[in-house]
């Protein structure tokens, strides 16, 4: 007897292409095609060679038609695209770290944290951490990503307030959603907006304010004194991402809390290991009683593989350094002004930034991705970054700033960004 004469509905036969009956991939393959139409596809899925420094070599179009990934025909640009804001990625010292303990320690520690994958140098970088941030204790997993999710997950529950600036990172608000409690966003570093929801909720109700430190797409730093202020008032946590600001901002890069000298009003931190730090992971910092709670509460430390032995190495090795070497970061900042100031010379919109990132806003998508390729085959990288990553009406290009660019690579990245914007028409200064 088959399954329909016994009164069982016959499930419909499945598609081989697994994106029928899915909206969200169905968006996603709308995406994928208008890239292509544009041409913008090679542009936005490149490969890069060798260990990335203050110059790369990048192919184009991993997915898109041009699918030569050779090496030697890729081209050699200086790199302006690179997370690598204090340029300890590939420092000889933290080769030779990293090096050592791979030796002495293998690939992995084949286990979760809580279990079997604890070793010497976890609990060393977790010490190191805490003491360059000025904080108590920490605690570090598989990428920010995780630190975030994991963090907000465990920490926020039914029945709290969440108040979230709309520009935080995808992950917080991923974390948000997990966590079950009330998500109610406010305007981008707009303390009217975040007032105006705190003063509604009851005194008593749990309230979280939480926010990027350096905000990724736009470059701009949070209002921390003014959210210090509000929470006070309004008797709320702070946890605030430092992802970006981590070896990128403050005295040392100990990141956006020391910059305002604010480092005991925040309640927890967390931030990324693969942008100014040149590893991989993410941590959470704050007092010894949060994070020992986090170790035995929270998803990301319990049920996912600890980090690398030879990645903690080179990033402890790369936390001596920074102390070691304050003039890494003034470089950087010096080198982060001069571009800045000059990109605006240009007649050019750098927004609101004031960090390593600095975005300049084009017209549209199409110019966007064009000025790229044009600046691209004049040897200097920057992304092209457009919707879904910031708004549909606000498509940029995105500089990442690194120390170890020097004063002549800065010179030519402002000749070309001239060069190109005034082929494409978008200097303002043109007009
Ligand atoms: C603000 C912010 N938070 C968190 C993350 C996630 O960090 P990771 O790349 O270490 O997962 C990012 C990634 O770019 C980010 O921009």
């Amino acid at each position: 007897m088959d399954s329909q004469h016994a009164g069982i509905p016959l499930v419909p036969e499945r598609s081989r292409d697994i994106s029928a009956g899915s909206p969200r991939l169905q968006e996603v393959q709308r995406q994928l095609q208008s890239l292509a139409h544009g041409r913008c596809l090679d542009m936005v899925s490149r490969v890069f060679h060798g260990m990335p420094g203050r110059k790369a070599r990048v192919s184009s179009g991993l997915t898109g038609s041009s699918s030569d990934l050779s090496p030697a025909r890729a081209r050699l640009v200086l790199h302006f695209g690179s997370y690598n804001y204090s340029g300890l990625n590939g420092h000889p010292r933290v080769l030779a770290a990293a090096g050592a303990a791979l030796k002495r320690f293998g690939t992995t520690t084949s286990g979760v944290r809580l279990l079997n994958g604890t070793c010497e140098l976890h609990v060393e970088l977790e010490r190191s951490l805490a003491d360059f941030l000025g904080v108590e204790d920490c605690i570090t997993y598989s990428s920010g990503y995780m630190a975030n999710v994991s963090v907000l997950s465990t920490v926020c529950c039914e029945g709290d307030a969440v108040l979230s600036d709309v520009l935080n990172h995808r992950s917080l608000a991923d974390g948000l959603r997990l966590s079950g409690a009330r998500l109610l966003p406010f305007q981008h570093r707009d303390s009217r907006s975040l007032e105006a929801a705190l003063a509604e909720l009851p005194r008593s109700q749990r309230k979280f304010i939480v926010t990027d430190g350096i905000f990724s797409m736009d470059g701009d730093i949070a209002d921390l004194p003014d959210l210090v202020r509000l929470a006070r008032a309004y008797n709320a946590y702070i946890v605030l991402d430092d992802a970006h600001a981590t070896a990128a901002l403050g005295p040392l890069g100990r990141g956006t809390p020391a910059h305002f000298g604010l480092e005991d009003e925040v309640d927890l931190l967390t931030g990324s290991l693969s942008k100014g730090l040149p590893g991989i992971g993410g941590f959470a910092a704050g007092p010894k009683a949060t994070i020992d709670l986090l170790r035995f509460g929270s998803c990301g430390y319990i049920f996912s593989a600890s980090l690398p032995p030879p990645v903690i190495a080179g990033l402890i090795e790369a936390l001596r350094i920074l102390r070691e070497e304050p003039e890494r970061q003034e470089r950087l900042h010096h080198n982060e002004r001069f571009l800045r100031a000059g990109i605006q010379g240009l007649g050019l919109d750098c927004m609101d930034s004031a960090s390593p990132i600095i975005p300049i806003r084009m017209p549209s998508i199409p110019t966007t991705v064009e000025m790229a390729r044009l600046l691209q085959d004049e040897g200097i990288y920057i992304n092209p970054v457009g919707y879904p990553a910031v708004s549909r009406n606000k498509p940029r290009l995105r500089l990442n700033v690194s120390a170890n660019l020097e004063q002549e690579d800065l010179e030519r990245c402002l000749e070309a960004l001239e060069h190109c914007g005034r082929r494409l028409g978008v200097l303002s200064r043109d007009a």
